[in-house]
């Protein structure tokens, strides 16, 4: 059992914490938002994450895992703190600091013993070093000490427990390599690959990850739009490439893009890293082209179906970024709705979980109980976030209840063929001949 302090009770921060509470060491998470502590005190989840409120319960009931907003009592006795605060974009796409360094600069105000400073948020190549600096630059206290090690996570939303506690590989990195070592030592039950490098390498390890699978989806993208300019499936022919053991089956969807928390983040600040030390990245500049126009080729779409899209009725099934979770940020499907307002088309929306943070980003739009009441009377339907619940619906039902009978197909998750055989005017994203645009 070791004492570990995690700041942040984020997607991450709150996986972390209790899925190291669940392996066996006293956890305290601590957060600046008092709402999300008091929730998290009252039992209630503060995200949406499937699995995690059990393990939450459980860890909370044998007294593992306790949350708190204040700082001594969090660092009091920990031999591990996590930080795994938010670093979104900046204003150029840089990636946003201020909150790793607010956290650092308070670790470095309060704590008053040796502890190992693991750095679990995404952050630029070299910020390893800066939080070494900050937390001198901030004075030791009286016995306090530090190794900082960086320990970049690589967990999908939706299935955060899962990837947590069953990682395809841990990077550590660290300029005390017997630091990584002590933080290697946590993960062992996970009985997964570790990997122990320099503090940079690790950082750019996550970027390179990200970047690598946002080029697979853009990549398929692409070769979704060539297949729809020469008849050809872009399903099946993914399916083909992914038999090829060089080339795997994952990340090789096509349909409106990547999205959320992550990825495009991540991407861009990439890219800015890279521009600002005098490189040029044209691959991940054209990764983030090609991601952003497929979300309008679903308005190119439309147009084509339905002409003019003023006073136009458009149903769009999901918000969420991707299925089994609630998060919204950078979602395709803000974007979409968004142009489709500036096309003065009238939007109504469901979602299964994230209506709730959707209606605080979103004006003018009806959001519906259920993918149905979405479709009843509508000139079109978007798919949009590709829920089981989707795929499962009645679709001849959907087909008589609206006025006009198209059906965009973001994610590819319909037949084609049956689609039209029930009434739909189908179109997908790269289906040969079946998405007309
Ligand atoms: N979400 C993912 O799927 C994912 C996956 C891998 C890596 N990451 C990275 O992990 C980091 C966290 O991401 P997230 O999605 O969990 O973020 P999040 O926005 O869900 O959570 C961040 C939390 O940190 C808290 N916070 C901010 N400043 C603080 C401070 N000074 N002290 C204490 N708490 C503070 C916020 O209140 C919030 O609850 C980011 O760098 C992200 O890029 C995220």
């Amino acid at each position: 059992m070791r004492r570990i302090c995690v700041i942040g009770v984020g997607y991450v921060g709150l996986t972390t914490g209790t899925c190291f509470a669940d392996l066996g060491n006293q956890v305290i998470c601590v957060d600046i938002i008092q709402e999300k502590i008091a929730k998290l005190n009252r039992g209630e989840m503060p995200i949406y994450e499937p699995g995690l409120e059990e393990l939450v319960t459980r860890n909370v009931a044998a007294k593992r895992l306790t949350f708190t907003t204040d700082y001594a009592t969090g660092l009091r006795d920990a031999e591990f703190i996590f930080i795994a605060v938010a670093t979104p974009a900046g204003d150029d796409g840089e990636a946003e600091l201020k909150y790793v360094r607010m956290a650092t600069e308070t670790i470095a105000q309060t704590l008053t013993h040796y502890a190992v400073i693991v750095n679990k948020s995404t952050v630029p190549v070299g910020t390893g070093d800066s939080v070494e600096q900050i937390l001198t630059r901030h004075g030791k206290r009286v016995g306090a000490d530090f190794d900082v090690v960086s320990n970049p996570e690589f967990l999908r939303e939706g299935s955060a427990v899962y990837d947590f506690m069953q990682p395809d590989r841990v990077v550590l990195g660290a300029a005390n390599r017997e630091a990584a070592e002590q933080v290697a030592q946590l993960y062992l039950p996970l009985r997964c690959a570790i990997m122990v490098t320099d503090l940079r390498t690790a950082e750019m390890i996550k970027y390179a990850s990200n970047a690598f699978l946002a080029t697979r989806i853009s990549f398929i993208n692409e070769i979704a739009n060539i297949c729809e300019k020469l008849g050809a499936d872009v399903k099946e022919v993914a399916a083909g490439m992914g038999m090829d053991k060089r080339i795997g089956k994952d990340f090789l969807d096509a349909g409106i893009g990547y999205g959320g928390s992550c990825f495009p983040k991540d991407v861009q600040a990439l890219a800015y890293m890279a521009e600002v030390n005098g490189s040029h990245p044209a691959l991940l500049r054209a990764v983030m082209d090609i991601n952003r126009d497929q979300r309008a080729r679903v308005i190119a779409k439309l147009r084509a179906a339905l002409g003019n899209l003023r006073g136009k009725i458009i149903g769009v099934w999901g918000l969420a970024f991707k299925p089994n979770t609630d998060d919204i940020r950078d979602a395709p499907a803000l974007d979409i709705i968004h142009l489709l307002q500036a096309e003065g088309a009238r939007v109504r929306a469901y979602d299964p979980v994230a209506i709730n943070n959707a209606r605080q980003q979103l004006t003018n739009v009806e959001f519906c109980a259920d993918a149905y009441a979405t479709a009843a009377g509508a000139d079109a339907v978007v798919l949009v976030t590709h829920w089981n619940e989707f795929k499962q619906l009645d679709m001849a039902r959907v087909a008589a209840s609206m006025k006009s009978n198209v059906l965009i197909d973001g994610r590819n998750i319909y037949e084609p063929a049956r689609m039209k055989q029930l009434g739909f005017k189908y179109s997908g994203m790269g289906r040969g001949n079946h998405s007309e645009s």
